[in-house]
């Protein structure tokens, strides 16, 4: 029976690129879920957009003398252009700023208000005088209250990922001059937590499926004491309330940008002329949302939007949040401000989108940091795509060309390392499965690999390229083996690799698309007969140049 899988995938700040980081950390696996749950029959709906709002948007604007709305358009574009070329498929990548994001948002502020979960009361807040304003979030700067390091901003320490409240900063100053702000009293808005408390504890300790690193994260933070949180702004781009009185302020960014996933969805339905269809996927408790987001989210997403939720009393939460890691470029943390990263529209510009997700795949930052080199990068894509899996079909499909008139061949006897090598795939497709269904993308990945390598020896040791003279039969029945199993691996690899899975279902004599296969694979697939289009090798060899040439673009 297909089920309804919701990917709900964080909202970039449309004020930069993305980096590899994000790639690794967030929109790949994401992406990869999506897709086997979409070749397995599933209903899924993979939504995101543009985090429009808030502080990271506003610094930068005023840094580079623009509008935000200049600012975020320009990223809007570039992201949707980024997605199409990596293959990130979205059912829907909008943004926060719209009038149905404002409406959904507005709406829900009004809810909470009404029941009490939203109250308003003064408080200070650090002011600049030099400036003559309030200096929210980012704005500010200091050191973090709970674990001393530098850099923390007046809304979260990327150090230790605690959520901080600007006044508790040490040496706070503000960003944009430097001055010490000076604190003053202000009022604001501010969600409940203190209610939900008891709720979200218990909803979380039955959470057994969630990664160890969430679950405890999450844990710790409610054990900690949760405090209401101010959920507005004295800014003036963003959300405005939906109460009179208030001109100059904005719903706090973090409270309105997790309500997207809700808006993007309603937006996702009306565009596809079926306004209601976006219920099932967050009230039928039948159907599954999973979250996908780097470490410093977690709280928004296991604390914030679930009491929101929980507050609304009509929506499913969270089922699963598989937040990752940070992968680390060359040993250091991706810095946009330093400059240092990879950019994801400067590596599709010269390379590969598969080798990418492979080798993004190969090392996720699922249970700890992992690193990406250039070095690292090349051994990878020489090594194992173009030397296992690419020399793999390369080596099968000539010999169709060459001994076999282009004919998939009948096979004859079977043998017991011919046998094996199929029941292999049978495994694999089992294990596979499994491992993507709970989120262990690099797993996944190594068993397809593993079945590569072992086609590769059961080659070696069949040699049909000597059969040919002296055994036509064994000949055609290993090469009958292999088809079947490259048949396997272009499944497997389909939700790393999509681009090379299509085209390899092409080149193996399939006229439908690829998806109407399902997740199913069996050696009568293939037709005796079937004429097969060898259009070329899968995979391009890098010079090892490139390792030295992308070194120095980054050092520079
Ligand atoms: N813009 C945030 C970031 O880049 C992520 C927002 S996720 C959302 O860290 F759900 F809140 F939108
Ligand atoms: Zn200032």
């Amino acid at each position: 029976m297909s089920e309804k899988i919701l990917v709900a995938v964080a909202w970039p700040y449309a004020n930069g690129s993305i980096h590899l980081g994000q790639v690794a950390g967030v929109y790949l696996p994401a992406d990869i879920f999506a897709r086997y749950h979409r070749i397995k029959g599933n209903e899924v709906l993979m939504v995101s957009g543009s985090d429009s709002h808030g502080t990271p948007v506003t610094l930068t604007a005023e840094q580079k003398g623009v509008t935000p709305e200049e600012i975020t358009k320009g990223f809007q574009d570039e992201f949707l252009d980024n997605w199409k070329r990596l293959g990130i498929t979205f059912d829907l990548f909008t943004s926060t700023h719209t009038d149905n994001h404002f409406k959904v948002v507005q709406d829900i502020f009004l809810d909470l208000l009404n029941k009490g979960y939203i109250y308003k009361a003064p408080m200070n807040q650090p002011f600049c005088e030099n400036e003559n304003r309030f200096l929210a979030d980012r704005y500010v700067e200091g050191i973090c209250p709970e674990c001393n390091s530098t850099g923390a901003r007046g809304d979260q320490c990327d150090n230790c990922g605690k959520t901080l409240d600007p006044k508790d900063l040490i040496n706070m100053i503000c960003r944009t001059c430097s001055n010490e702000p000076i604190i003053k009293e202000t009022e604001h808005f501010f969600l409940k937590l203190t209610y939900f408390e008891s709720v979200l504890s218990k909803w979380v300790e039955k959470q057994t499926h969630w990664r160890p690193n969430v679950k405890n994260f999450t844990q710790s933070f409610i054990e900690n004491g949760l405090n209401d949180r101010a959920i507005t702004r004295d800014i003036e781009w963003g959300i405005p309330l939906p109460i009179d009185g208030y001109p100059t302020k904005r719903i706090y960014v973090w409270f309105e940008a997790v309500l997207g996933y809700i808006s993007a969805s309603k937006q996702w339905a009306k565009d596809r002329g079926e306004p209601d269809s976006w219920i099932d996927f967050w009230q039928d408790n039948k159907s599954k949302s999973f979250y996908f987001m780097g470490k410093d989210n977690i709280p928004f997403h296991s604390v914030i939007l679930p009491s929101i939720l929980i507050g609304c009393g009509k929506f499913n939460l969270p089922y699963d949040i598989p937040a990752n890691e940070y992968l680390n470029l060359q040993g250091l943390k991706f810095s946009t401000s330093r400059d240092w990263a990879v950019w994801l529209p400067k590596y599709l510009d010269k390379y590969s989108p598969d080798a990418l997700r492979y080798v993004l795949s190969a090392s996720m930052p699922e249970t700890s940091d992992t690193d990406f080199s250039w070095k690292e990068f090349v051994r990878r894509n020489n090594d194992e795509l173009v030397a296992t899996y690419g020399n793999l079909v390369n080596r099968v499909l000539n010999i169709v060309n060459k001994n076999f008139d282009s004919n998939i061949p009948s096979p004859y006897k079977l043998d017991i390392k011919s046998k094996d090598l199929l029941n292999e795939c049978n495994v694999a497709m089992i294990q596979v499965s499994e491992h993507i269904e709970s989120c262990q993308f690099r797993l996944a990945l190594q068993k397809s690999f593993k079945l590569a390598q072992l086609a590769n020896k059961y080659l070696e040791h069949k040699a049909p390229w000597k059969a040919v003279k002296s055994n036509l039969e064994d000949a055609a029945t290993t090469i009958w083996v292999s088809l079947s199993v490259i048949n396997c691996l272009k499944i497997l690899f389909y939700p790393f690799l999509p681009h090379t899975s299509t085209k390899l279902h092409s080149m193996l004599g399939f006229e439908d698309d690829i998806l109407s296969l399902k997740w199913e694979w069996n050696d009568s697939q293939l037709i005796p007969g079937t004429k097969i289009l060898f259009s070329g090798h899968l995979f391009d060899k890098l010079d090892e140049s490139v390792i030295e040439d992308e070194n120095m673009s980054i050092n520079k």
